[in-house]
């Protein structure tokens, strides 16, 4: 029997109430099926030294090792101040090292966001999409998911209450899975990294 497509979703925020902790556990529910998202929470990662990088914490060497698992990444990125937050950036940092090690390397993936502004994590997703060139990761185009006035999509228990907003993850998650196997496994390129 053929592996079951396992998608490892990671959100960039670590907030109880995160919106886009809530995205990612509606994504769950919205996965085509026979495919299935395992979440990795990001808490608990110190910052990023290169002292430590070829000896890095358990959870760090957990992350590489459920990056390396999945068939696809699915990144939930908030924007803080333009840009990814710090702490999903810390965890990509991580995983990319030591060099020749990348656990990103070649896997393809697919981002989506939420904010409560209007703007949607736009530019902060463009500055993920622009990272992945370097870790050489394979991110789908389209749809692209940013979730404006998120509060207005979530309910108070942190459920996706959205109908136009269900449809677009459907849509992003299938697109992942089929992208993926579209490509097979894609080339692994020795470069600095
Ligand atoms: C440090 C910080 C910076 C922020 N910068 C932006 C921003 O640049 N653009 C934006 O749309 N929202 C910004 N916000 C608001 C976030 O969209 C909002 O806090 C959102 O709920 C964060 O995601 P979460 O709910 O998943 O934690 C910022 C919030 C914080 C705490």
């Amino acid at each position: 029997m053929n592996k079951p497509f396992l998608i490892l979703g990671i959100a960039g925020s670590l907030r109880r109430e995160s919106y886009n902790r809530a995205a990612l556990r509606a994504a769950t529910q919205l996965m085509p099926e026979g495919t299935t998202i395992k979440i990795f929470e990001l808490d608990g990662i110190p910052g990023f030294n290169q002292d430590e990088e070829q000896n890095p914490p358990p959870k760090v060497v957990e992350l590489k090792r459920q990056i390396r698992e999945a068939d696809a990444i699915l990144f939930v990125t908030p924007e803080y101040n333009y840009s990814v937050p710090g702490v999903l950036k810390n965890a990509i940092d991580w995983a990319s090292r030591p060099y020749g090690d990348s656990a990103w390397n070649g896997k393809p993936a697919a981002i989506m966001g939420a904010s409560i502004g209007t703007i949607g994590t736009a530019r902060a997703q463009y500055h993920l999409r622009q990272m992945m060139v370097f870790l050489n990761m394979f991110p789908i185009n389209q749809p692209e998911v940013m979730i404006g006035n998120a509060q207005e999509r979530f309910d108070a228990q942190g459920n996706l209450t959205d109908d136009a907003t269900k449809d677009f993850i459907r849509q992003l998650l299938q697109n992942l899975v089929e992208w993926t196997r579209r490509i097979g496994e894609p080339q692994k390129f020795e470069k600095l990294q």
